[in-house]
């Protein structure tokens, strides 16, 4: 509104860039009331120094080489890594290029910048996970205080309605730190910590957003088009691109990564799920983080299973209230994922031709 200013919103990204993850960040860069406070990175799709250096080659591609990128713990909190180079490429950028970063990498190590942040901006930052939750465990456990120190926690995470991408019942991001998840939900979700929380009119709980709703976020060829002509008019090019290596590179370095990087994750969910096109769980996280009017959200008690034989990483929710244990999670149930769709094609159509 004319004269009217923006309010920001300070965001610490915490990512394992991966495609999608890479989509959050464009996002994030692209929107106006988005102050990428940092990035913090964390090993989950690709090791955690080659998340460094993809978070840091995607943020120079968006013109954010002012950003600070920290490093955190490079496995999970007790378990062996595992990377998905199936998923998001040998690389975590599918098949797209970039320059090696120039950017510096932060000297300091994530979970201490997590809680400098917090501490430094009481009741301001906003903490949102797209990545295995090992970074924000550690600071947690390290400082206890500091879910009353953040104005907010978003978690990319779970599979509370639906069957897993990873396991028939877990969700990538807390099937690889299972422990770290459930340190989270059960730090930020703790009664006492909501009840102050609530006291101090922040959100009580933290909002997590399983798969049946992120998977309601799908990227297809033809979106990718509508992005390239806001940038620079060669839409068919870009789906084009998308969908084979031998059409011509789009001219936008913007376009021609999303094209490059995206052809990979629609190949793969060509062949698992049935549609050429992507789902871009993180970016809807991401923009729930700056508006969470995109979902709805129900008060559940949620536990992560830890010692499974098969089930290992599951979120396990009590929807019937058969615990009786108070609810600590803010369970995402509906997104308004055409809203958001349009929302991220602008954005990022209008951060490509900016970066023509
Ligand atoms: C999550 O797993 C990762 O592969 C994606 O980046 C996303 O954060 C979806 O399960
Ligand atoms: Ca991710």
């Amino acid at each position: 509104m004319p004269g009217q200013e923006q309010t920001t919103i300070p965001l610490i990204i915490d990512c394992d860039t991966g495609i999608d993850d890479s989509l959050a960040l464009l996002y994030a860069s692209a929107s106006p009331e988005a102050e990428i406070v940092a990035v913090t990175c964390t090993a989950g799709n690709v090791d955690a120094r080659q998340v460094a250096e993809n978070t840091r080659a995607v943020l120079e591609l968006a013109g954010r080489s002012d950003v600070e990128v920290a490093l955190g713990r490079e496995a999970p909190l007790v378990r062996d890594l595992v990377t998905t180079p199936e998923t998001h490429g040998p690389h975590g950028i599918g098949w797209a290029e970039l320059p090696p970063p120039t950017m510096p990498l932060s000297s300091r190590h994530s979970a201490d910048l997590i809680i400098q942040e917090a501490r430094r901006r009481p009741g301001a930052i906003t903490l949102v996970t797209l990545a295995p939750l090992t970074n924000a465990a550690l600071a947690v456990l390290r400082e206890p205080e500091l879910p009353l120190l953040l104005r907010s926690l978003v978690v990319m995470g779970g599979a509370y309605r639906s069957p897993g991408n990873t396991a028939p019942t877990t969700e990538w991001n807390v099937s690889v730190d299972p422990d770290a998840a459930r340190v989270v939900f059960h730090a930020f979700g703790e009664p006492a910590i909501v009840s102050e929380r609530e006291a101090r009119g922040l959100p009580g709980r933290p909002l997590a957003l399983g798969l049946d709703v992120t998977e309601r976020a799908k990227m297809l060829p033809e979106d990718l088009g509508r992005i390239a002509s806001q940038a620079s008019g060669d839409a068919a090019i870009a789906k084009a691109r998308a969908r084979t290596a031998d059409a011509p590179a789009p001219r936008n370095p913007v376009v021609r990564y999303l094209a490059d990087a995206l052809r990979f994750y629609m190949e793969f969910h060509s062949r698992y799920d049935g549609f050429y096109g992507a789902f871009i769980h993180d970016p809807l996280a991401l923009a729930v983080a700056l508006d969470r009017s995109l979902v709805r959200s129900e008060a559940v008690a949620v536990d992560v299973e830890l010692g499974g034989t098969l089930t290992t990483g599951e979120t396990v929710v009590d929807w019937r209230r058969v615990w009786h244990r108070p609810a600590n999670v803010d369970v995402a149930v509906e997104a308004d994922a055409a809203a958001f769709m349009e929302r991220f094609i602008e954005r990022v159509g209008q951060l490509a031709a900016r970066r023509s």
